[in-house]
């Protein structure tokens, strides 16, 4: 399976995957959130699976590196050969690691489903470093539901 060959490839070009907040454990944690979006609102399963490994695996630090989406989605187009998508799907994996930071929901209704799974997967794990999921700074209803859901039964993360 390619996502294999992907995880192979970060573990070899960097050491971000053993990050507490960046790394692995968060990854796992935004393919689950992202999946459980996406089975719901109908997102491409195979890119969200992708980009939950992709998305942080090129900061280059733990706190300010807003280039690190863009430089995610550069190194996927470099290794364009460990992704088993179409070039359609591919085009859309780049645009989701490239824009999984800055992205706002704010005029955005109608985006394209795999995004907003991608991205609300990420930010429902925000919790991580201390900050409670923004509903009004999620994509799909899905995700909005999780995050409201959260906050009703005092979910904290630190119980965990
Ligand atoms: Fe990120
Ligand atoms: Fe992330």
């Amino acid at each position: 399976m390619s996502l294999i060959r992907l995880l192979r490839q970060i573990k070899n070009d960097s050491d971000m995957w053993q990050s507490e907040a960046h790394g692995i454990t968060h990854w796992d944690r935004v393919m689950e959130n992202a999946l459980m979006i996406g089975i719901e609102n109908g997102a491409d399963l195979k890119i969200v699976e992708y980009f939950a490994y992709l998305h942080d695996c090129c900061r280059e630090n733990e706190w300010d590196d807003p280039q690190h989406g863009p430089r995610a989605a550069a190194f996927a187009k470099r290794k364009r050969d460990l992704f088993d998508l179409s070039d359609t799907q591919f085009k859309l994996l780049v645009r989701a690691c490239s824009g999984h930071t800055h992205a706002h929901p704010n005029g955005r209704a109608g985006l394209d489903p795999t995004l907003a799974a991608c991205w609300d997967g990420d930010r429902l794990d925000l919790g991580r470093v201390g900050i409670t999921p923004d509903p009004n700074r999620l994509f799909s209803d899905q995700g909005k539901e999780y995050a409201i859901y959260n906050q009703a039964i005092g979910f904290n993360y630190e119980d965990f």
